[in-house]
């Protein structure tokens, strides 16, 4: 059953995320999948997508504001016509305390309808910042916001702006953090319980930025996300990371990483609004893994899914 638009006046009721499809198991696609998509259809019930890297951002106020990467968006077309897209976007930047991107908000919609994707989401994080020309600048990598009273509120109001523009629930994903902000207000579940309950946003839970940032910061994982109110968790992401310099990063490096099998199981078992279970790796890391290694962690994410399911 596809959510309607009731979603758009607001909120997103607990019932709108209950009837949303259960899709299964899919990848996150990037530029090194072409030729797995072409051979390997069965292995997947969605494909989830990044759309920004299928235009070119001209920059604010340029008309026509975004223009189609042609190639792969004739590939995505074709994907649509055979399997359900998920949208996972990365230009929200839904943290820039001084700016929110309206253009990129109605593009997002634009997406939503053309591809009639059951959710879409974004991270809670920023990514753009006001350089001193005025124009946004891009940070590199998304920026974890502070769990904060004022922050809660900012987002409140842009997730809600969201929700009035696109009439389909939407995801925020939790982030990986490598440096501990000192006095925050909340706890990162505190904050996600309280954003979510607040404005009916669902939760895209990455797995592996959890056991990222367990491993870092000394935490026990499957207590954190416990301590999630799992009925709000729509789409899970799995990962491989990679020891450096005395950290553990979420480079998505090939396989899963071992623990995060158990903590999907865990989240899968007791996620009971969870659709989705998207595999994600860094596309130069294909030639290692294959299309064989790509399909070995769809097949092993699948045993989970089934074994609750
Ligand atoms: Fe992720």
């Amino acid at each position: 059953m596809t959510p309607t638009a009731a979603a758009s006046t607001g909120p997103v009721s607990a019932d709108l995320l209950a009837a949303l499809p259960r899709y299964g198991v899919g990848v996150l696609y990037n530029a090194a999948l072409p030729g797995f998509l072409e051979d390997s259809w069965e292995e997947l019930d969605y494909l989830a997508v990044i759309p920004d890297r299928f235009w070119t951002d001209e920059g604010e106020g340029q008309v026509p504001r975004y223009t189609p990467v042609e190639a792969p968006t004739d590939l995505l077309d074709r994907v649509a016509r055979r399997l359900p897209i998920v949208g996972h976007s990365v230009g929200l930047s839904i943290g820039s305390a001084e700016m929110f991107d309206d253009e990129h908000v109605r593009q997002i919609a634009d997406w939503q309808r053309r591809y009639r994707m059951a959710w879409h989401s974004d991270h809670l994080s920023f990514l753009r910042v006001k350089g001193l020309d005025a124009h946004s600048q891009l940070a590199g990598l998304p920026i974890p916001v502070p769990y904060d009273h004022e922050v809660l509120d900012l987002l409140a109001q842009r997730v809600e702006q969201v929700q009035r523009a696109v009439p389909v629930p939407f995801l925020l994903e939790n982030n990986v953090y490598y440096v501990d902000l000192p006095d925050q207000d909340m706890t990162e579940p505190e904050f996600l319980n309280r954003l979510m309950h607040r404005t009916g946003c669902g939760l895209l839970l990455d797995v592996h930025n959890v056991h990222c940032n367990a491993t870092n910061h000394g935490f026990d994982p499957r207590e954190f996300i416990h301590a999630l109110d799992l009925t709000r968790v729509v789409e899970v992401h799995i990962a491989g990371g990679s020891d450096m310099a005395g950290m553990y990063t979420d480079s998505h490096a090939g396989p899963v990483a071992e623990p995060v099998w158990e903590l999907l199981d865990d989240v899968v078992a007791h996620a009971p609004n969870l659709c989705a279970v998207t595999f994600e790796f860094d596309e130069s890391y294909f030639p290692a893994l294959k299309s064989a290694g790509v399909r070995a962690e769809l097949r092993h994410a699948r045993e989970v899914w089934e074994r609750h399911h």
